[in-house]
Formats: C-alpha cells, structure tokens, sequence
C-alpha cells in the first residue's frame, strides 16, 4: 500500500482533540516567531486533514495545501466548508516528485511530514526553490525517538530527528537557521505507562 493510500485509510479517524491541541500551539509559536501578516502566502506540505492549517488561515492571505492522501484532503474540505474558509487552496499533490507551478511564497510550513520522507535535506533543498528571498520555512517534526510512536512502522523512513540532523539538512539546502525550539510533547500509552515524544519546530530563512 502506497503512503498516500494509508492515509487514505486512517483519514476519518486522524483527528484528535491531542492534534488539535498541538497544531494550536504550532500557530501560535510560528506567529510568536515569524512576522506573519495579512499579505502572507503560505503553502503547506504534508497538509493532511488542515490541523495546522485551519487555525493558521485567520492571520495569512492565502493557504496552497498540499498532500498525497485525497482521504485526508476529503476530511479538510469538510472542515474548509464547515467553517466557511475562504483562503485555504487544496491540492493532491506529491511536490517532490511532481512539482508545482506557484512560487514566491513567503512561508512553507510542513508538520509531522518529514519523518514519512526518505531524504529530508533534499525536500528542504527542493521547497526552498518555491520560497521568496528572505520568506520562511517552518519544519515540525518528532525529534528522535525509539520507533515506539508509531503502532505500526511502515513508511515511517525516520525515527525522529535531533538538531544535529537539522543543521545537516540546513548546510545541505544553504538556507539560513532563524529558531529551533522543542514546541510541544506528545503523550501517549506505551507498555502500560505513558511515554512523552518531543516535538521540534526549526525556522529558517531562504539567503
Ligand atoms: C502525519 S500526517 C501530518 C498531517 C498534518 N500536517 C498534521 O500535522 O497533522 C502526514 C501527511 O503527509 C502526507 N504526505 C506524506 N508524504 C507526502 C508527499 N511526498 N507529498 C505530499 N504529502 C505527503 C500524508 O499523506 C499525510 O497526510
């Protein structure tokens, strides 16, 4: 089964009341950071069911969303619909692979994508192409963990990260550090107790 058709598969049951607590708390560092502004556009990758997207939309002039799994993509116009988004473009899209035909965005964001990529440092390469000089990209990701998060490991190509690997993603792709922070943890049951997984956000800019 391909990623995207995973996805597919859990997308009526990704969203949580955890996520919506941690995607919260990714706006309202990314807007605590970065000097966000109504003429903001921003893309995100990995979009899935808008988790981030959906509290970020208020503060920006235009969301492109981007994601493989048009089960996920589903429950994001439901929720677009719902709340009578205005701003927020969606399309099933593999940028790495296929491209995409808009550039200049002043943000990307991506979360809890990357550890799903085989090679971060060349996406990051490859998303900075569609950034204007001096926008922003803001990668939210797990730091590195034991393999335990996930229940079941397939198309998970990373455990985690720490901030060495970032800084050889960021040397890879010559693009600026802004920030790096731990943004939240996430709890979950393991073995009987519960076991925290940070999560990191790093910032940087394109030179
Ligand atoms: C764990 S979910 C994260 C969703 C959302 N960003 C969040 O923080 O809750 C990862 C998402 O990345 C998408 N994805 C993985 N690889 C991708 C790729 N190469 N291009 C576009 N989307 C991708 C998956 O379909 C899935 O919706």
């Amino acid at each position: 089964m391909d990623i995207g058709k995973r996805f597919d598969s859990v997308a009526n049951r990704y969203d949580t009341p955890d996520k919506e607590e941690r995607s919260k708390r990714f706006v309202q560092v990314l807007l605590e950071k970065i000097p966000v502004n109504k003429n903001f556009k921003v893309m995100d990758v990995g979009a899935g069911t808008g988790t981030v997207d959906i509290f970020l939309s208020p503060y920006v002039r235009e969301i492109v969303a981007l994601d493989l799994s048009e089960g996920m993509l589903d429950v994001f116009r439901q929720k677009i619909e719902k709340n009578g988004i205005q701003n927020i473009r969606i399309y099933r899209r593999d940028i790495f692979s296929e491209g995409f035909d808009e550039k200049d965005f002043d943000l990307i964001i991506t979360s809890m994508t990357f550890h799903h990529l085989k090679e971060p440092e060349k996406a990051l390469s490859q998303l900075k192409e569609y950034l204007k000089k001096g926008g922003y990209i803001a990668v939210i990701d797990l730091y590195k963990e034991d393999g335990t998060f996930h229940s079941d490991n397939t198309d998970v190509m990373h455990f985690g990260f720490d901030e060495k690997d970032v800084e050889n993603w960021l040397k890879y792709a010559d693009i600026k550090k802004y920030h790096y922070s731990i943004v939240y943890s996430i709890q979950k049951e393991r073995n009987g107790t519960k076991k925290e997984y940070p999560v990191f956000l790093i910032i940087a800019i394109k030179k």
